[in-house]
């Protein structure tokens, strides 16, 4: 790996001294509804941070707000230093340098894998059939999946066509990558692979910020996990910290529901 580990107590900036995520004081409401109250966080260069938090808590308004795909209503996201929430910025350029990967894969049923990841390198990045065939084949090597190039994806497994996804993402030559719950449609027996390439990506220094309820990855894998209710971050520091010792009864009242959720239940049956 890459990258010294960061020490875990936040701003790891990879040595460059600009953190390649930076969000200040970000806002976002839906009529009413605010559901971002005041976030700020950075994401250093080849640091993994890991965002959990019950639903509804804000965590994917957060990350769609970081690529733009929502605007924010008040506060400031930068990349790499650049105010990508500045309305003169060039957002298809912004997005270029932003992978994400969601729950649903949303690939092309009509188009063959390699197609898949040709066609936005193509279309997007402007590179021709052959160089745009080399880099999907590249990132398909890299997910595990040179074998399925040719195949449609409905003759894939849940996780065979995540991995296609991720590797759709990369063949973007992204700087950073958001995942929101990318195992969360998926079957358990499946959940291992995407891992795995997740924590391959991780290795190799990638920056990232994922969105997950998966704890034994957040434990091994993140640099920092941070932990989201109401739309406020109500903590952050090392897994070791709000996973394994959080200091907040929140953390610990939503750490609980997701080791027992039948205890969940049972609580909230209770609640009037
Ligand atoms: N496009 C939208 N329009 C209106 N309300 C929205 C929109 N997107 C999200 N919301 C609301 O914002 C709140 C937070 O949603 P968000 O999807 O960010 O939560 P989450 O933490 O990702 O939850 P989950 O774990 O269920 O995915 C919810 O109350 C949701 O209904
Ligand atoms: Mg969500």
């Amino acid at each position: 790996m890459s990258i010294e580990k960061k020490n875990g107590t936040g701003t790891g900036d990879g040595g460059s001294g600009t953190p390649e995520i930076q969000v200040r004081g970000l806002h976002k409401s839906f009529g009413d509804n605010e559901v971002l109250r005041g976030i700020d966080l950075e994401v250093g260069s080849g640091e993994v941070v890991c965002v959990i938090g019950p639903s509804g808590s804000g965590k994917s308004t957060l990350l769609r707000c970081v690529n733009l795909l929502e605007e924010p209503t008040k506060g400031q996201v930068f990349v790499d230093g650049i105010e990508i929430t500045d309305p003169d910025v060039d957002i298809d350029a912004v997005r270029r340098r932003i992978g994400m990967v969601f729950q649903q894969f949303n690939l092309f049923p009509h188009l063959t894998v390699t197609d898949n990841l040709t066609l936005p390198q193509r279309r997007v990045l402007g590179r021709d059939k052959e160089a745009a065939a080399e880099v999907a084949a590249e990132n398909l090597r890299r997910v595990g999946l040179s074998e399925k190039a040719t195949a449609y994806p409905a003759s894939l497994s849940g996780g065979q066509q995540q991995r296609v996804a991720i590797a759709r993402a990369l063949a973007m030559g992204p700087e950073v990558m958001l995942f929101d719950e990318p195992t969360s449609a998926l079957d358990p027996e499946l959940v291992g692979d995407v891992l795995a390439v997740m924590r391959m990506l991780a290795d190799e220094g990638m920056t990232m910020m994922v969105v997950t309820h998966e704890m034994s990855f957040a434990r091994e894998v993140a640099d920092r996990v941070v932990f989201m209710d109401g739309g406020v971050i109500v903590e952050e520091g090392t897994p070791a910290q709000v996973i394994g010792n959080p200091s907040h009864d929140r953390t610990r009242h939503f750490l609980s529901r997701l080791l027992d959720p039948a205890m969940a239940e049972v609580e909230e049956d209770r609640t009037p």
